[in-house]
């Protein structure tokens, strides 16, 4: 018997990076730099969303609230039929996780560690119990792969906050439908400081393309809406 066809969940990107491309300092600490109406922005892609996804340094570095801040959008969601809590995912191949911080003590949220089948046995056993593990691949977990077990839970739109190690698994993985940026007034520098897409990097020729959805200005901040390039668009 052949396997019923999945449909893979949307996968929707949102950062806010400096003038000059960068997403936090070379320090890779907690480093807010946006105002509150990119926060305000934030929570309203957060709340068309299933389910949120970081990425192990981020969690390290921020353990940040993975949930809809705005009781009215928060309202939203429960009448349009989906869940008041957004599902929150970290993604770690390490499993050098803070299983005493906000991710994983805040009561009433489904979480998911996706990580690697290597995972190290006693710190798989540290996290049982405070979360549903999925475990595929060997030393780095295979995004379709994760984006088909996701799908099998229910998460039709999923939505990816960085940082720019997870985002290039993504880009890389061909699997990023969206992206939403904002582009703050400030420059960070440093070569080392982290920007919206890390990783080995595309080759000329092998880069990813998208096509410009929206672009707004508000005070000194420029927010971009752009959606993955269509096969015409792209040939
Ligand atoms: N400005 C923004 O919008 C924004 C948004 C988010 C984060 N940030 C900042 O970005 C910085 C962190 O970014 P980052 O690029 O250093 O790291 P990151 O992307 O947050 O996390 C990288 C980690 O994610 C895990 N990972 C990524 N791809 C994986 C895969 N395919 N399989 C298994 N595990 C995988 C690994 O975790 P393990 O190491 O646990 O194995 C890897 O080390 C922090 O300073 C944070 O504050 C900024």
């Amino acid at each position: 018997m052949t396997e019923p066809e999945s449909t893979l969940p949307h996968v929707t990107l949102n950062f806010a990076m400096s003038l000059d491309g960068k997403i936090s300092t070379a320090a890779r600490g907690r480093f807010r730099f946006t105002s509150g109406r990119d926060r305000r922005v934030m929570d309203e892609i957060r709340a068309r969303s299933d389910a949120v996804l970081i990425g192990g340094a981020t969690l390290r570095a921020e353990d940040p609230p993975l949930q809809v801040r705005d009781a009215r959008l928060r309202e939203g969601r429960i009448l349009a039929g989906h869940d008041e809590k957004l599902i929150n995912i970290v993604l770690s191949a390490s499993l050098n996780l803070p299983l005493g911080g906000r991710f994983f003590t805040t009561p009433g949220i489904r979480r998911i560690v996706a990580t690697v089948e290597d995972a190290r046995a006693e710190l798989l056993a540290s996290v049982k119990g405070l979360a549903e593990i999925v475990r595929l691949g060997q030393g780095r977990v295979p995004i379709p792969e994760l984006l088909k077990r996701l799908s099998e839970r229910g998460i039709s739109r999923l939505l990816v906050e960085g940082g720019g190690e997870v985002n290039a698994s993504f880009f890389e993985a061909g699997c990023v439908d969206e992206i939403y940026v904002t582009v703050a007034p400030i420059v960070i520098g440093g070569r080392s400081a982290p920007t919206p897409a890390g990783g080995e990097g595309f080759l000329a020729g092998g880069t990813a393309a998208f096509e410009l959805v929206s672009c707004r200005s508000e005070e000194n901040e420029i927010f971009i809406h752009y959606r993955r390039r269509s096969v015409a668009a792209g040939s």
